[in-house]
């Protein structure tokens, strides 16, 4: 959909023109996962998929929000925004909107909005429709508001911050910070390092000579908010207060594999102790991904990626039988070099890196085995990295 069909559709949604139009992306993890809010290290990329926002100020005191993708309306008066039940799709914009002027008293809402959305990342996919959401409207608000920052890089992580508490107050979701950080910081043809302790971060050119990113979504929706990704925070925090009773840390991602033989003897609890195998060594797995990225070695960023997956799958479990057969069936594919979930898990994405000459192949065969086995269709997109959210017009 084109800017000027999405200022069409506002017209034909309003009666009237929106003022202005901002976009932020979704996201897509090469490598890092559930370490985020383990303090540890995560490398994604912004999309050239993501969320629009067009918006125009009322002279009705009401937040009026419409969205192209959703049937649901919603009419939330400036006195009464609080989070609305039955998982309400403005949830994802009201939060923000609260937790600006909660974060930053200055800023003032002056009038009411008719808003309008409309987004392109496939829904439930794991490529974080609901950050872009969060993002997209940090953004405008705050701009609406009268706070943003002179330092643009300061300003976007602020931004990143405020979508990750609304996804904590609003929607519940006790994620990492690493969804709403791509959505903002993301550059085009480059992936984000982050330490997700201290919010430091670079980018990193994604140069393959004729390999490309392709994505495969299982078509089976993940629920992050099901509680299984909440569960896996808690089971964290259990490895850490074990651990600590004989090495005092805060993080997981503290430990080093060498760190991890000592002191994994001090967690009782089987479960934490698998959970925490995977956060260590996943978080090593990242510093020597990214490093072989530098170096050229795309190869062993590959094979760094297929041991992701597998720890995933066996000590973070959460796989599932619609991710393991698109990752297991990815690595038969000669010209693949590597393949894994990517975000929360539990359906949703794969993230692959494929030879050009074998994307063909890779999508005929993984096609195949994946609806012999699951009955499903995956779908395939070759990624294109973007930049973070910006305003338009
Ligand atoms: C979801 C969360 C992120 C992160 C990933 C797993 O996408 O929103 O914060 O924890 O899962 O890496």
């Amino acid at each position: 959909m084109t800017t000027q069909e999405m200022n069409q559709a506002f017209e034909q949604a309003y009666g009237r023109k929106a003022e202005k139009i901002f976009f932020a992306p979704g996201r897509v993890n090469l490598i890092g996962e559930h370490t985020d809010y383990n303090g540890g290290c995560v490398f994604p990329c912004a999309l050239s998929f993501g969320a629009w926002l067009l918006i125009a100020p009322n002279a009705d005191k009401v937040l009026r929000f419409k969205s192209l993708n959703m049937p649901q309306e919603y009419s939330i008066q400036l006195s009464a925004i609080s989070p609305q039940p039955d998982r309400a799709w403005c949830n994802y914009a009201l939060g923000c909107i609260d937790i600006i002027t909660r974060r930053h008293p200055e800023a003032k809402l002056q009038s009411g909005y008719d808003l309008l959305y409309f987004g392109n990342v496939p829904a439930g996919a794991g490529l974080s429709s609901s950050a872009a959401m969060e993002v997209v409207t940090a953004r405008a608000f705050t701009e609406e508001m009268g706070w943003t920052l002179a330092d643009d890089k300061k300003y976007r992580t602020e931004l990143a911050l405020i979508g990750q508490a609304c996804e904590h107050e609003y929607a519940g979701v006790m994620c990492g910070v690493m969804d709403q950080f791509a959505s903002a910081q993301g550059k085009k043809d480059h992936a984000i390092y982050l330490n997700c302790d201290t919010l430091e971060f670079e980018h990193v050119p994604v140069k393959l000579d004729g390999i490309k990113v392709v994505i495969t979504n299982t078509h089976s929706p993940h629920h992050l908010d099901s509680g299984a990704y909440n569960d896996r925070v808690r089971q964290c925090h259990t490895a850490v207060e074990q651990i600590s009773k004989v090495k005092p840390i805060k993080f997981l991602a503290e430990l080093t594999p060498e760190d991890w033989e000592q002191v994994e003897g001090a967690i009782t609890d089987p479960i934490a102790k698998k959970r925490a195998r995977h956060v260590v060594g996943e978080v090593a797995r990242t510093a020597q991904a990214v490093e072989a990225l530098k170096q050229g070695k795309i190869e062993l960023f590959g094979e760094l990626m297929t041991a992701s997956h597998v720890s995933l799958r066996d000590d973070y479990e959460v796989t599932g039988k619609e991710l393991d057969t698109l990752a297991e069936a990815a690595w038969q594919v000669e010209g693949v070099l590597g393949s894994r979930m990517t975000g929360g898990g539990f359906g949703g994405c794969t993230v692959s890196l494929v030879r050009d000459e074998a994307i063909e192949t890779f999508k005929a065969f993984v096609g195949k085995e994946y609806e012999e086995k699951t009955g499903l269709k995956a779908d395939f997109y070759v990624a294109e990295i973007g930049d973070g959210v910006m305003r338009l017009e």
